[in-house]
């Protein structure tokens, strides 16, 4: 994180102009570490904290706040070691005093301002599918992408460096005895849309790189705690291509391990030749392969719960009119599968310029299961696992909408539901209709969805990046 280390270094480097409060705890802090690490902790071992004289080296102290708080808290590895004789352990004062001073070293995380920055209109403007409710699990500014945790925390990605959250954070919701806590695990991304969980490790996608955040589970605990900690990024991969267009990274694991993040098209409509397609790579960066191409801009990937297949969305083009063309929901059924873009959009748009010489039936190309409405940035897809929703909701898929902005009219806004069915004759179709509506009007919006996923207590979680909101929809008995 290197926004972070800058600061601490500035802090550090600041401490000689701070005022008189300051130093008067650094003066106890450093009284304490004499007398309570200094025996150990001298110039014979590193950290070293005390000269060869028995003086406080302060650079020292300073360059290990974040070591020393947490030893001095831990209660597996307890600094002084429990085995230390009595007059070196910490008195209470002492404690606090140690630890108001390496706090004020470190850069505390701040956790998320309470109120959203857009007003909420009031949940009971929304529609909603008859014997479910929705409510607010937890506040993100700029709440993009989410990934669930066994434990019940969930990580929250956002699209940072812009109006959504200019700071570039990546957040979590904890629960905890007095409610669900928002934290900051990391800030100073570059777009941070994408976030898995393998474990613990929390996968971050930024616009050209992806980071690893390992045990973010814990760091996440520790900090709804109140504690000061600083969660540590490690690239995985770097060096994913800079563009302009379409650069926001939904990313999942799949079933065989992998990470599955898209490449966009790098403009409306063009020929693509490393974007527009969807690769995977192990979790440590190698291995990096395609899986799918003309794929126009996909922001949303899952994992069928049953046939373990990629199923994800695609939006369309831009600058066709209202109507078309309709997004896309694709399964992927064939490795290295084209996907149509730029020729072909939904299953029968040939595009005006790029298709003129094909019709969308080549046999080369795939077509969606379903084509959506055109306009509504079909964006995060899940399919219901849980079991508190009727059986029918079962493996359901759910697409959340991002809503139009290349449309007279404001389309999408909303909760897809897309069911499955099976004629006698063994054809499947798909029917795609509203579960929770009215996140807009024709003219004016107040909430976007943009990602669903499924909850540890069998509910639906649903982020919205215009109304800084996670909610939560659950049936109502
Ligand atoms: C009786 C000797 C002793 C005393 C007293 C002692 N330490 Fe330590 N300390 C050690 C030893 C030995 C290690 C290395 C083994 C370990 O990590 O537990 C260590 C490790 C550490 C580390 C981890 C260093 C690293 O690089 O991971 C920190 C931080 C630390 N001590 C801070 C303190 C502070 C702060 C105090 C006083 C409040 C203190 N220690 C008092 C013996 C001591």
């Amino acid at each position: 994180m290197k926004l972070v280390s800058l600061t601490f270094v500035l802090s550090g480097l600041m401490l000689g102009g701070i005022a008189n409060a300051q130093s008067e705890i650094q003066t106890k802090a450093e009284a304490a570490i004499v007398k309570s690490c200094g025996s150990c902790h001298d110039q014979s071992m590193t950290p070293s904290f005390v000269d060869d004289s028995g003086a406080i080296i302060s650079a020292n102290v300073v360059a290990n706040a974040a070591k020393i708080s947490a030893r001095v808290q831990s209660t597996t590895r307890p600094m002084p070691p429990k085995s230390a004789p009595a007059f070196m352990q910490l008195t209470a004062t002492e404690k606090t005093d140690l630890l108001a001073y390496t706090a004020s070293l470190l850069v505390t995380t701040p956790t998320e301002p309470t109120t959203p920055t857009t007003e909420i209109v009031p949940l009971s403007k929304l529609t909603i599918e008859p014997g479910f409710k929705i409510e607010v699990f937890g506040k993100v500014t700029g709440a993009r992408s989410l990934a669930v945790h066994s434990s019940g925390i969930v990580f929250v990605g956002t699209g940072g460096f812009s109006d959504v959250d200019p700071q570039g954070r990546v957040s979590a919701i904890v629960p905890t005895t007095t409610g669900n806590k928002t934290v900051v695990i990391a800030k100073g991304l570059s777009n941070p849309n994408g976030v898995a969980l393998n474990g613990t490790d929390l996968y971050v996608a930024e616009s050209t790189r992806v980071v690893v955040y390992k045990n973010a589970v814990a760091t996440a605990k520790s900090l709804a705690a109140g504690s000061v900690v600083t969660a540590k990024a490690t690239v995985v991969k770097s060096s994913i291509r800079d563009q302009s267009n379409h650069h926001w990274k939904y990313i999942a694991i799949g079933p065989d391990g992998k990470l599955y993040i898209p490449i966009g098209a790098d403009c409306n409509v063009c020929v693509e030749d490393e974007g527009a397609s969807i690769y995977r790579m192990n979790l440590d960066g190698s291995d990096w392969e395609l899986v799918a191409k003309g794929v126009r801009n996909t922001v949303g990937l899952t994992f069928h719960p049953v046939t373990g297949q990629l199923w994800f969305t695609d939006n369309g083009r831009d600058s066709l009119g209202d109507t078309l063309p309709g997004d896309e929901l694709n399964i992927l059924t064939t490795e290295g599968a084209n996907f149509g873009f730029p020729s072909c959009f939904a299953s029968n748009v040939v595009d005006p310029t790029f298709g003129k010489n094909y019709t969308c039936n080549e046999s080369t190309w795939t077509k969606p299961i379903r084509d959506l409405a055109p306009h509504v940035a079909a964006l995060g897809l899940t399919h219901y696992t849980g079991s508190t929703f009727p059986a029918k909701y079962t493996n359901a898929t759910f697409i959340a909408e991002h809503g139009s902005w290349n449309s007279s009219k404001k389309v999408g806004y909303r909760l897809m539901i897309v069911e499955e069915a099976t004629s006698t004759s063994g054809v499947k179709s798909y029917g795609y209709r509203p579960f929770v509506s009215g996140f807009a009007t024709t003219t004016t919006n107040w909430g976007r969805p943009v990602d669903v996923k499924n909850y540890i207590d069998g509910s639906l979680l649903l982020s919205d990046d215009a109304s800084g909101l996670v909610y939560k929809i659950s049936p109502t008995k």
